[in-house]
Protein backbone atom coordinates (compact mmCIF):
# COMPACT_ATOMS: atom_id res chain seq x y z
CA UNK A 1 0.00 0.00 0.00
CA UNK A 2 1.43 3.34 -0.84
CA UNK A 3 1.56 6.26 2.29
CA UNK A 4 -1.74 8.22 2.10
CA UNK A 5 -2.02 12.06 4.21
CA UNK A 6 -0.11 12.56 6.50
CA UNK A 7 2.51 10.44 5.56
CA UNK A 8 2.02 11.36 2.37
CA UNK A 9 2.46 15.11 1.21
CA UNK A 10 3.06 16.11 -2.32
CA UNK A 11 3.27 20.07 -1.51
CA UNK A 12 6.36 18.68 0.24
CA UNK A 13 8.76 18.58 -2.66
CA UNK A 14 7.64 21.71 -3.61
CA UNK A 15 8.20 23.76 -0.67
CA UNK A 16 11.69 24.86 -1.94
CA UNK A 17 13.12 26.15 -5.22
CA UNK A 18 15.62 24.12 -5.21
CA UNK A 19 13.30 20.83 -4.60
CA UNK A 20 11.48 21.90 -7.09
CA UNK A 21 14.32 21.99 -9.56
CA UNK A 22 15.34 18.35 -8.78
CA UNK A 23 11.87 16.71 -9.23
CA UNK A 24 11.02 18.58 -12.66
CA UNK A 25 10.41 15.81 -14.63
CA UNK A 26 10.66 17.86 -17.90
CA UNK A 27 13.51 19.57 -19.08
CA UNK A 28 13.37 22.86 -21.76
CA UNK A 29 16.26 24.03 -23.48
CA UNK A 30 16.88 26.43 -26.38
CA UNK A 31 18.08 23.22 -28.17
CA UNK A 32 14.45 21.91 -28.54
CA UNK A 33 13.59 25.02 -30.97
CA UNK A 34 12.99 25.56 -34.41
CA UNK A 35 12.41 29.17 -35.45
CA UNK A 36 10.40 30.15 -38.74
CA UNK A 37 11.55 33.16 -40.78
CA UNK A 38 10.03 34.38 -43.60
CA UNK A 39 11.98 35.89 -46.41
CA UNK A 40 11.47 38.92 -48.27
CA UNK A 41 13.75 39.76 -51.72
CA UNK A 42 15.59 42.63 -51.76
CA UNK A 43 18.46 44.27 -49.30
CA UNK A 44 18.49 45.53 -45.82
CA UNK A 45 14.82 45.12 -46.47
CA UNK A 46 12.93 44.33 -42.79
CA UNK A 47 8.57 43.97 -43.59
CA UNK A 48 6.88 43.86 -40.05
CA UNK A 49 3.45 41.82 -40.16
CA UNK A 50 0.45 43.54 -39.35
CA UNK A 51 -1.31 39.88 -38.38
CA UNK A 52 1.79 38.78 -36.53
CA UNK A 53 2.99 41.45 -33.86
CA UNK A 54 6.80 41.53 -33.15
CA UNK A 55 7.61 39.04 -36.59
CA UNK A 56 8.58 40.50 -40.03
CA UNK A 57 9.79 39.04 -43.24
CA UNK A 58 13.44 40.13 -43.70
CA UNK A 59 16.12 39.78 -46.79
CA UNK A 60 18.51 37.74 -47.02
CA UNK A 61 21.51 39.82 -45.61
CA UNK A 62 18.62 39.73 -42.75
CA UNK A 63 17.91 36.27 -42.48
CA UNK A 64 21.44 35.59 -41.71
CA UNK A 65 21.76 37.91 -39.37
CA UNK A 66 18.62 36.03 -37.64
CA UNK A 67 20.41 32.59 -38.14
CA UNK A 68 23.37 34.65 -35.92
CA UNK A 69 20.93 35.31 -32.95
CA UNK A 70 19.69 32.19 -33.35
CA UNK A 71 23.27 30.32 -32.88
CA UNK A 72 24.36 32.65 -29.93
CA UNK A 73 21.11 31.78 -28.47
CA UNK A 74 21.57 27.70 -28.62
CA UNK A 75 18.99 27.53 -30.99
CA UNK A 76 19.94 24.57 -33.01
CA UNK A 77 17.56 24.87 -36.47
CA UNK A 78 15.72 27.44 -38.36
CA UNK A 79 12.77 27.02 -40.78
CA UNK A 80 12.72 28.95 -44.16
CA UNK A 81 9.39 30.27 -45.86
CA UNK A 82 9.87 32.74 -48.58
CA UNK A 83 7.65 35.58 -49.59
CA UNK A 84 7.30 34.66 -53.29
CA UNK A 85 7.10 38.46 -55.37
CA UNK A 86 3.54 37.96 -56.73
CA UNK A 87 5.07 38.42 -60.48
CA UNK A 88 6.72 35.22 -60.27
CA UNK A 89 4.01 33.33 -59.00
CA UNK A 90 2.17 31.06 -61.53
CA UNK A 91 -0.98 28.37 -61.33
CA UNK A 92 2.36 25.62 -61.95
CA UNK A 93 4.46 27.11 -59.46
CA UNK A 94 7.07 26.72 -61.53
CA UNK A 95 9.16 29.18 -59.00
CA UNK A 96 9.70 26.54 -57.02
CA UNK A 97 11.86 24.91 -59.00
CA UNK A 98 14.26 27.95 -60.04
CA UNK A 99 17.85 27.04 -58.23
CA UNK A 100 17.82 30.98 -57.59
CA UNK A 101 14.89 31.42 -56.04
CA UNK A 102 14.67 33.47 -53.23
CA UNK A 103 14.20 30.34 -50.69
CA UNK A 104 17.58 28.66 -52.52
CA UNK A 105 19.85 32.00 -52.23
CA UNK A 106 18.72 32.30 -48.51
CA UNK A 107 19.87 28.90 -48.15
CA UNK A 108 23.14 29.11 -50.09
CA UNK A 109 23.83 32.77 -47.88
CA UNK A 110 23.09 31.08 -44.66
CA UNK A 111 25.12 27.62 -45.47
CA UNK A 112 28.54 29.98 -46.65
CA UNK A 113 28.11 31.79 -43.55
CA UNK A 114 26.81 30.37 -40.91
CA UNK A 115 26.51 26.63 -41.11
CA UNK A 116 26.36 25.64 -37.89
CA UNK A 117 22.74 26.12 -37.73
CA UNK A 118 20.60 23.53 -39.31
CA UNK A 119 18.13 25.13 -42.58
CA UNK A 120 14.74 23.06 -42.59
CA UNK A 121 12.69 24.05 -45.64
CA UNK A 122 9.04 23.80 -46.33
CA UNK A 123 7.94 22.06 -49.44
CA UNK A 124 4.90 23.02 -50.74
CA UNK A 125 3.39 25.04 -53.68
CA UNK A 126 1.65 27.72 -51.93
CA UNK A 127 4.41 30.77 -51.53
CA UNK A 128 4.41 30.06 -55.47
CA UNK A 129 1.30 29.64 -56.78
CA UNK A 130 -1.04 32.01 -58.19
CA UNK A 131 -4.12 30.19 -56.70
CA UNK A 132 -2.63 30.10 -53.03
CA UNK A 133 -2.44 26.20 -53.22
CA UNK A 134 -0.13 23.99 -52.16
CA UNK A 135 -0.43 22.07 -55.05
CA UNK A 136 -1.67 21.50 -58.59
CA UNK A 137 -5.23 22.49 -59.23
CA UNK A 138 -7.11 21.01 -62.01
CA UNK A 139 -10.28 22.44 -64.46
CA UNK A 140 -12.92 21.30 -61.13
CA UNK A 141 -10.54 23.27 -58.20
CA UNK A 142 -9.38 19.81 -57.06
CA UNK A 143 -5.77 19.56 -55.84
CA UNK A 144 -4.44 16.81 -58.04
CA UNK A 145 -2.35 14.50 -55.61
CA UNK A 146 0.59 12.73 -58.19
CA UNK A 147 0.82 15.35 -60.55
CA UNK A 148 1.93 17.80 -57.37
CA UNK A 149 4.31 15.25 -55.98
CA UNK A 150 6.00 14.91 -59.43
CA UNK A 151 6.92 18.86 -58.64
CA UNK A 152 7.68 18.63 -54.92
CA UNK A 153 10.44 15.89 -55.69
CA UNK A 154 11.69 18.73 -58.10
CA UNK A 155 11.02 21.25 -55.49
CA UNK A 156 12.75 19.28 -52.68
CA UNK A 157 15.96 18.19 -54.73
CA UNK A 158 16.51 22.37 -55.65
CA UNK A 159 16.49 22.51 -51.59
CA UNK A 160 19.13 20.04 -50.84
CA UNK A 161 21.16 21.46 -53.71
CA UNK A 162 21.30 24.93 -52.31
CA UNK A 163 22.30 22.76 -48.70
CA UNK A 164 19.13 22.46 -47.21
CA UNK A 165 19.87 20.21 -43.80
CA UNK A 166 15.82 18.83 -43.02
CA UNK A 167 13.48 18.54 -45.83
CA UNK A 168 9.87 19.37 -44.65
CA UNK A 169 6.83 18.39 -47.07
CA UNK A 170 4.40 20.14 -45.51
CA UNK A 171 1.39 19.65 -48.61
CA UNK A 172 -0.18 16.62 -47.36
CA UNK A 173 -0.23 14.94 -50.53
CA UNK A 174 0.17 10.76 -50.35
CA UNK A 175 3.19 9.41 -51.44
CA UNK A 176 5.48 12.51 -51.59
CA UNK A 177 7.52 11.51 -48.08
CA UNK A 178 8.79 8.09 -50.11
CA UNK A 179 9.35 9.47 -53.47
CA UNK A 180 11.21 12.62 -51.82
CA UNK A 181 13.47 10.08 -50.23
CA UNK A 182 14.40 8.12 -53.23
CA UNK A 183 15.29 11.22 -55.09
CA UNK A 184 17.47 12.26 -52.65
CA UNK A 185 18.94 8.79 -52.20
CA UNK A 186 19.35 9.00 -55.76
CA UNK A 187 21.11 11.85 -56.17
CA UNK A 188 23.34 11.18 -53.47
CA UNK A 189 21.81 13.58 -50.61
CA UNK A 190 21.64 10.45 -47.91
CA UNK A 191 22.20 12.80 -45.11
CA UNK A 192 19.53 15.22 -46.25
CA UNK A 193 16.58 14.78 -43.52
CA UNK A 194 12.99 14.30 -43.63
CA UNK A 195 10.69 15.68 -41.32
CA UNK A 196 7.19 15.35 -42.64
CA UNK A 197 4.48 17.45 -41.28
CA UNK A 198 2.09 14.07 -41.23
CA UNK A 199 -0.25 15.08 -39.72
CA UNK A 200 -1.15 18.56 -40.27
CA UNK A 201 -5.04 20.15 -39.99
CA UNK A 202 -7.04 22.05 -41.68
CA UNK A 203 -7.09 24.72 -39.30
CA UNK A 204 -8.54 28.12 -38.70
CA UNK A 205 -4.86 29.10 -37.55
CA UNK A 206 -3.03 29.81 -40.15
CA UNK A 207 -4.12 33.14 -41.24
CA UNK A 208 -1.34 35.32 -40.10
CA UNK A 209 1.10 32.81 -41.96
CA UNK A 210 -0.51 33.10 -45.22
CA UNK A 211 -0.46 36.91 -44.64
CA UNK A 212 3.37 36.74 -43.88
CA UNK A 213 4.07 34.20 -47.19
CA UNK A 214 1.47 36.52 -49.52
CA UNK A 215 -0.82 33.60 -50.32
CA UNK A 216 -4.04 34.49 -47.73
CA UNK A 217 -5.28 36.72 -51.12
CA UNK A 218 -4.73 34.57 -53.50
CA UNK A 219 -6.43 31.48 -51.81
CA UNK A 220 -9.53 29.95 -53.37
CA UNK A 221 -11.26 28.23 -51.00
CA UNK A 222 -9.98 26.06 -48.07
CA UNK A 223 -7.30 23.34 -48.00
CA UNK A 224 -9.84 20.56 -46.64
CA UNK A 225 -9.23 17.88 -49.93
CA UNK A 226 -5.68 17.81 -48.28
CA UNK A 227 -5.41 18.98 -45.08
CA UNK A 228 -6.99 16.78 -42.13
CA UNK A 229 -10.06 16.61 -40.43
CA UNK A 230 -9.70 18.29 -37.06
CA UNK A 231 -12.34 15.69 -35.64
CA UNK A 232 -10.49 12.65 -36.58
CA UNK A 233 -6.94 11.39 -34.44
CA UNK A 234 -7.09 7.80 -35.58
CA UNK A 235 -6.36 9.03 -39.15
CA UNK A 236 -3.33 11.18 -37.76
CA UNK A 237 -2.28 7.82 -36.69
CA UNK A 238 -2.38 6.06 -40.11
CA UNK A 239 -0.71 9.56 -41.57
CA UNK A 240 2.12 9.22 -39.25
CA UNK A 241 2.76 5.49 -39.95
CA UNK A 242 2.77 6.10 -43.47
CA UNK A 243 5.58 8.35 -43.59
CA UNK A 244 7.39 6.93 -41.39
CA UNK A 245 7.31 3.76 -43.46
CA UNK A 246 8.64 5.94 -46.47
CA UNK A 247 11.39 6.71 -44.55
CA UNK A 248 10.24 10.36 -42.64
CA UNK A 249 13.66 10.44 -40.05
CA UNK A 250 10.99 12.76 -37.66
CA UNK A 251 7.12 13.53 -37.73
CA UNK A 252 5.39 16.88 -37.05
CA UNK A 253 1.99 17.63 -35.59
CA UNK A 254 0.43 20.83 -36.26
CA UNK A 255 -0.99 23.12 -35.52
CA UNK A 256 0.81 22.52 -31.59
CA UNK A 257 -1.08 23.14 -28.48
CA UNK A 258 -4.82 22.78 -29.52
CA UNK A 259 -3.50 18.77 -30.99
CA UNK A 260 -1.19 18.04 -27.70
CA UNK A 261 -3.25 14.90 -27.58
CA UNK A 262 -2.10 14.02 -31.23
CA UNK A 263 0.95 14.71 -29.98
CA UNK A 264 0.70 12.28 -26.94
CA UNK A 265 -1.25 9.10 -29.05
CA UNK A 266 1.41 9.59 -31.63
CA UNK A 267 4.44 9.58 -29.23
CA UNK A 268 3.03 6.63 -27.69
CA UNK A 269 2.18 4.65 -30.45
CA UNK A 270 5.69 4.97 -32.29
CA UNK A 271 8.22 6.28 -30.27
CA UNK A 272 9.99 8.13 -32.71
CA UNK A 273 11.09 11.81 -33.01
CA UNK A 274 8.02 13.96 -32.88
CA UNK A 275 8.23 18.11 -33.55
CA UNK A 276 5.21 20.80 -33.46
CA UNK A 277 4.37 23.17 -35.01
CA UNK A 278 3.12 26.18 -32.78
CA UNK A 279 1.72 28.00 -35.49
CA UNK A 280 1.07 31.79 -37.03
CA UNK A 281 -2.60 31.97 -35.47
CA UNK A 282 -1.57 30.37 -31.81
CA UNK A 283 1.23 33.36 -31.42
CA UNK A 284 -1.19 35.78 -32.29
CA UNK A 285 -3.27 34.74 -29.40
CA UNK A 286 -0.63 34.86 -27.36
CA UNK A 287 0.23 38.13 -27.96
CA UNK A 288 -3.04 39.24 -28.42
CA UNK A 289 -3.72 38.22 -24.63
CA UNK A 290 -0.47 39.89 -23.53
CA UNK A 291 -1.33 42.65 -25.15
CA UNK A 292 -4.85 43.29 -23.23
CA UNK A 293 -3.62 42.47 -20.17
CA UNK A 294 -4.53 39.20 -19.56
CA UNK A 295 -1.18 37.06 -19.31
CA UNK A 296 2.28 37.85 -18.91
CA UNK A 297 4.31 36.97 -21.78
CA UNK A 298 7.30 34.91 -20.79
CA UNK A 299 5.58 32.94 -18.55
CA UNK A 300 3.01 31.75 -21.08
CA UNK A 301 5.71 31.10 -23.60
CA UNK A 302 8.01 29.12 -21.72
CA UNK A 303 4.36 26.98 -20.47
CA UNK A 304 2.76 26.60 -24.04
CA UNK A 305 6.50 25.26 -24.74
CA UNK A 306 7.10 22.87 -21.94
CA UNK A 307 3.64 21.75 -22.68
CA UNK A 308 4.90 20.34 -25.85
CA UNK A 309 7.87 18.77 -24.04
CA UNK A 310 5.57 16.92 -21.29
CA UNK A 311 3.31 15.63 -24.34
CA UNK A 312 6.66 13.78 -25.70
CA UNK A 313 7.59 16.26 -28.25
CA UNK A 314 11.55 16.27 -29.49
CA UNK A 315 11.14 20.08 -30.39
CA UNK A 316 8.79 22.74 -31.03
CA UNK A 317 8.64 25.23 -34.41
CA UNK A 318 7.59 28.60 -32.97
CA UNK A 319 7.99 32.23 -33.65
CA UNK A 320 8.79 32.77 -30.11
CA UNK A 321 11.86 30.36 -30.57
CA UNK A 322 14.68 33.37 -29.90
CA UNK A 323 12.95 35.32 -27.31
CA UNK A 324 12.32 31.54 -25.42
CA UNK A 325 15.74 30.81 -26.11
CA UNK A 326 16.63 34.04 -24.36
CA UNK A 327 14.90 33.66 -21.12
CA UNK A 328 15.64 29.87 -21.19
CA UNK A 329 19.66 31.15 -21.30
CA UNK A 330 22.44 29.31 -23.68
C1 LIG B 1 2.25 25.75 -46.22
C2 LIG B 1 2.34 25.94 -44.77
C3 LIG B 1 1.40 26.55 -43.92
C4 LIG B 1 1.99 26.64 -42.67
C5 LIG B 1 3.26 26.07 -42.77
N1 LIG B 1 3.46 25.62 -44.07
C6 LIG B 1 0.06 27.15 -44.20
C7 LIG B 1 -1.00 26.33 -44.77
O1 LIG B 1 -0.94 25.11 -44.82
O2 LIG B 1 -1.96 26.95 -45.23
C8 LIG B 1 1.36 27.29 -41.47
C9 LIG B 1 2.29 27.77 -40.42
C10 LIG B 1 1.72 28.78 -39.50
O3 LIG B 1 0.52 29.10 -39.52
O4 LIG B 1 2.51 29.31 -38.71
N2 LIG B 1 1.94 24.55 -46.73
Amino acid sequence: MSATYPALRLRRTRSAAWSRRLHGETVLTPADLIWPLFIAEGEGIEEPIASLPGVSRWSVDGIVARAKEARDAGIPCIALFPNTPHALRSADGAEALNPDNLMCRAIRALKDSVPEVGVLTDVALDPYTSHGHDGLVDDTGYVMNDATADVLIGQALNQAEAGADIIAPSDMMDGRVGLIREALEESGHVNVQIMAYAAKYASGFYGPFRDAVGSRGLLKGDKRTYQMDPANAEEALREVALDLAEGADSVMVKPGLPYLDIILRVKNAFEVPVFAYQVSGEYAMLEASVAAGAGERDALVLETLMAFKRAGCSGVLTYHALHAARLLGA
